[in-house]
Order: C-alpha cells, then structure tokens, then sequence
C-alpha cells in the first residue's frame, strides 16, 4: 500500500509505532523496521549516551529507516537534538514543540519533523512551524491525550492542512487503517497495539494486566501529573484520584528525589525543566510539581513488572486486544486484514448496485405505468 506517509518516511507499509517511553527501545524499534513499518525510539526518557547506544543497537538489527522521540523540556535535550543531527535519522517526533532555529537545524540536515498533535490549533501551529507530517492523536490514544475523538480530529485536521497525516488513538488493525484513510489520513500510528507484542520489553505480568483490562477502565485523569493522561484504572490509580492537594505534593516530592536520583539531574535541574515548560505556556503549575511522579510510578508497572504498584498509560483500544503476536505478524496480518476490508467495501458497492439495478427494473414498470 503506498500513500503519501510511506513514501515520505521510507518504509513498506503506512504505520507508524509511536515512541513509548521505556517500551519503544532498539529491540521494538528494530522489529518494526524489518517488518516493513516506522519506528520511533523513546528518546524522551533516555539520557543522551542511551539515546546514542540505542541508535547504534537499532542500526546493527536492520537498514530500515526510524526516528527517534524527544521532550524538548529535559535538561538533556540540547545533547539529544545534536545526536539525532549527527546520526542522521530519518525524523524525530515531539508533542512539545522545539523552537524554530531547532526545527530549522533539523530540515537542513534533511531529517523529518513529525510532531504530535490533540487539537487543531496545535495542528495549524505544527505546519507553521515546518512540520514535515503529522501524528493526530485523538482522545481514544494512550499516555498524554487530547479531548477530541479520532473520529472528530481526523477530518478537523484534513481540512486544514495538506501534510502528510498519520491518524492515532484506537488503531490496531486493517480496518481501522482503512477507516483511518477513509478519513482523511495516509497511515495510522499505534502505541498500544505494538506495547501488546512478543517484542515489546513490557514484562508478562504488566502485559497481562493490559489484556484484560475492558475499554471502560481505561481512563483519562490529570491525576497523575497534572496533565490529561489515559491510564488503566488500577488501584494506584484510583488512589491517586482520591488524594488530597497534600498528599500529591508529598508524594511528587519523593518521586523528584527518585527521578534526579536516578537520572543524575538534580532536583533544581528538573524544577527548571518544569518552570521552562510553564514558562512557555505549556504547563500549568500544578503540572510543574508534579512532574516527576509519572516516570517514577510508571516504570514500576513497565519496567519493573508491578502493575499493581504502577501505572499503565493505555489506549482505550487495549480493551479490544487479546493477543501478543510478533511484529511480524501483526503487521502481515495488518495489510491483509486492510485488503479484506477493501474488499468488503467493495462488495457493499456491489451489492448496492444491484440493489440499484434491482430498484430501477422494479421502476419501469411504474413508470410506464405513470408515462
Ligand atoms: C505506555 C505508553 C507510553 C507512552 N510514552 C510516550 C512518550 O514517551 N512520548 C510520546 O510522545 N508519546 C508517548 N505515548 C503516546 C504514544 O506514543 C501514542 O501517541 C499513543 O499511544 C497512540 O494511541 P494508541 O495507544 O491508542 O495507539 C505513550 C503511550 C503509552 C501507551
């Protein structure tokens, strides 16, 4: 299947996995790759040296091309853009801006810009700034979302602008891929459904508890870091729901000392990462404070494999998934699943004409009648 997304990105097939931090590493990166999809690698949560590592482990599996993800935020970030223009990847992708003398060092060393967008004025502003293709992810999606359905989004953002689009947000198959052009899109881009797959590093257990979560418990809340965020409602979820201003503040302070812990950025590093941020009017003060409690309480459930003492971002589509194929064959069952759902559609327009064929036979007779 060819459409403006693939033959922009380089790749096989129009999808995209999306950067997931501590679950999109070379390994899924890689697999996506042979396969015949896009991959981002989850810069965003890695130090420099590891984004780095990443991209050289990615090289050894596959020529494939990929992208590595980033938060123009951390403290790091300045090292990592410089990484990703020396190497050469083939496009990088945000959901917070970068300034235009970055993105203007990004296209002329001819890497891609594709950033994510919830709404439409932030999908208007993205082409403004030199965005190269969209990811529009719509409130269905997992991690930080937006208030706008896919359904909504999709056409919103069509309408608007001519660049290359990806549709996100509650894909996992050929027919939604087909649902995703039909609106508008030249590819989707999935997190969740690759999260589910023998390659992804999530352990067993964190996977188990995806599986069996309905749509219905999976859940936006700001509860977590004071941004809209779609998780699966655990009971450290719900925990986090019902606590008081204090408790969470207590709570994010212990988690800021566990991050700068391990990241080796101190406390008053990632304060300031979050009053640039807030700064810059993307982030309330709330959102500042708490900060450090999502990659502390997520890596627990994904990294560590204790779902019940973390926390899962989720699409809502993983109530709709039952499976952990390889990428391999997710992507394979993918374009046939797209082909069947073409043929479907044309059977429809088939039978449709024959019903009008039908109609219109049954019509003479009338007709004569009338004439
Ligand atoms: C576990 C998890 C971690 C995520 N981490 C990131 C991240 O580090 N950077 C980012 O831009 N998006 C992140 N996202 C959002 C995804 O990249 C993607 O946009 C979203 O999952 C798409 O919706 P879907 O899950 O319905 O496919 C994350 C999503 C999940 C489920």
């Amino acid at each position: 299947m060819q459409t403006p997304l693939n033959a922009l990105l380089g790749c096989t097939h129009p999808v995209i996995q999306t950067a997931m931090g501590w679950v999109a590493d070379a390994g899924l990166v890689s697999a996506t790759g042979r396969a015949g999809g896009f991959g981002f690698l989850a810069g965003a949560v890695m130090s420099p040296e590891e984004v780095a590592a990443g991209i050289a482990d990615i090289r050894r599996q596959t020529d494939a091309p990929f992208g590595v993800n980033f938060h123009m935020y951390v403290p790091q970030a300045p090292k990592i853009v410089d990484i990703c223009i020396a190497e050469g990847v083939r496009a990088v992708s945000y959901s917070r801006s970068p300034d235009a003398k970055t993105i203007e060092r990004f296209k002329s060393a001819g890497i891609l810009c594709i950033p994510t967008v919830g709404a439409l004025k932030h999908a208007v502003k993205a082409v403004e700034l030199g965005a190269d293709a969209l990811v529009v992810q719509g409130s269905e999606g997992g991690g930080h979302t937006g208030r706008v359905a896919t359904s909504i989004l999709l056409p919103q953002v069509r309408e608007a602008v001519t660049v290359p689009l990806a549709a996100a947000g509650g894909f996992r198959d050929g027919a939604g891929l087909i649902a995703a052009l039909s609106l508008g899109a030249d590819g989707v881009a999935m997190g969740t459904r690759f999260l589910l797959t023998r390659e992804s590093p999530v352990p067993e257990s964190t996977k188990r508890v995806y599986l069996a979560t309905p749509p219905e418990n999976i859940v936006v809340s700001d509860a977590l870091d004071g941004m809209s965020q779609r998780m699966v409602l655990n009971s450290q979820l719900k925990q986090l729901m019902t606590s008081s201003s204090l408790g969470l503040l207590v709570r994010a302070i212990a988690n800021a000392f566990k991050l700068s812990r391990q990241t080796g950025d101190s406390p008053w590093a990632l304060l300031r990462s979050g009053w640039r941020m807030y700064r810059a009017g993307d982030d309330s003060l709330g959102a500042m404070l708490m900060s450090a409690n999502a990659p502390m309480m997520i890596q627990e459930a994904v990294v560590h494999g204790r779902p019940d003492d973390g926390i899962l971002p989720s699409g809502q589509v993983a109530g709709l998934i039952a499976d952990l194929p390889s990428v391999e064959d997710l992507l394979h069952g993918m374009m046939s699943g797209a082909n069947a759902a073409l043929s479907r559609l044309q059977s429809v327009q088939t039978s449709n004409n024959e019903t009008t064929g039908s109609a219109a036979s049954l019509s003479h007779p009338s007709q004569s009648n009338t004439g």
